[in-house]
């Protein structure tokens, strides 16, 4: 049996919670929630990660002078303890940080059951689509040929399946005739960007209870 969410504990703008950003790209998702937090809400970001050097999100952390910090995959030709190892040295910042919530935001990696127990209940995520439909990594390419008329964006905690976790909120957008991947990823990450600070003020102050 999965172990149950353990939600984080309710804050305040006095006392916020301690969050970690993880990215693997852009961070344009992270750049809005670092604007948002501009003003004290009941979350702060102390610590950003990336699973890569080349992310461009990290800029926005050495910008703003965060713990941040690029956390590549070791270099061990076993995949399966390759993941284990690198999530020990994530799990270790995330300590050393006195992290309370880990935002994954556009983090292209799945975490492993293991990981995924130590924290559950405590790991956020944003999904480009209405899950339950379309997960995984090709979210808009799969709503598109689909030949669906509505897409979106999710926000859920994030459990030992991919993108299945108990859903918080969802915003959706219409998909037009002549939508691109492009141009549909553009009008997600846009509503994203507003939803995603949001949803981390009701979660850091208590509005959300888990059902399992
Ligand atoms: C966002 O649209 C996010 O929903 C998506 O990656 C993008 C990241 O953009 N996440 C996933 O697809 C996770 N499966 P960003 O790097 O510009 O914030």
């Amino acid at each position: 049996m999965e172990r149950p969410y353990i939600l984080p504990r309710i804050a305040s703008p006095d006392k916020p919670l301690k969050i970690a950003v993880l990215i693997s790209g852009s961070g344009s998702g992270l750049k809005a929630l670092l604007n948002y937090q501009k003003t004290p809400r009941s979350h702060i970001t102390k610590l950003i990660i990336s699973d890569n050097d080349d992310a461009k999100g990290l800029k926005y952390g050495y910008e703003k002078n965060i713990n941040t910090k690029s956390i590549p995959l070791p270099d061990v030709s076993d995949k399966k303890k390759q993941r284990i190892l690198h999530e020990g040295l994530i799990h270790i910042e995330l300590i050393k940080s006195k992290i309370e919530l880990i935002v994954l935001s556009g983090y292209m990696r799945i975490l492993t059951p293991s990981f995924v127990t130590k924290w559950k209940g405590r790991i956020v995520n944003i999904h480009p689509s209405l899950l339950p439909d379309f997960p995984g990594a090709n979210a808009h390419r799969d709503a598109i040929n689909a030949g669906v008329k509505l897409s979106g964006c999710t926000v859920h905690l994030v459990d030992s399946g991919v993108d299945t976790g108990m859903i918080l909120e969802q915003r959706e957008v219409e998909i037009l005739p002549e939508e691109t991947i492009q141009t549909l990823q553009n009008k997600i990450k846009k509503i994203e960007h507003e939803l995603y600070p949001r949803v981390l003020d009701s979660l850091s102050e208590g509005l959300y209870h888990s059902k399992s």
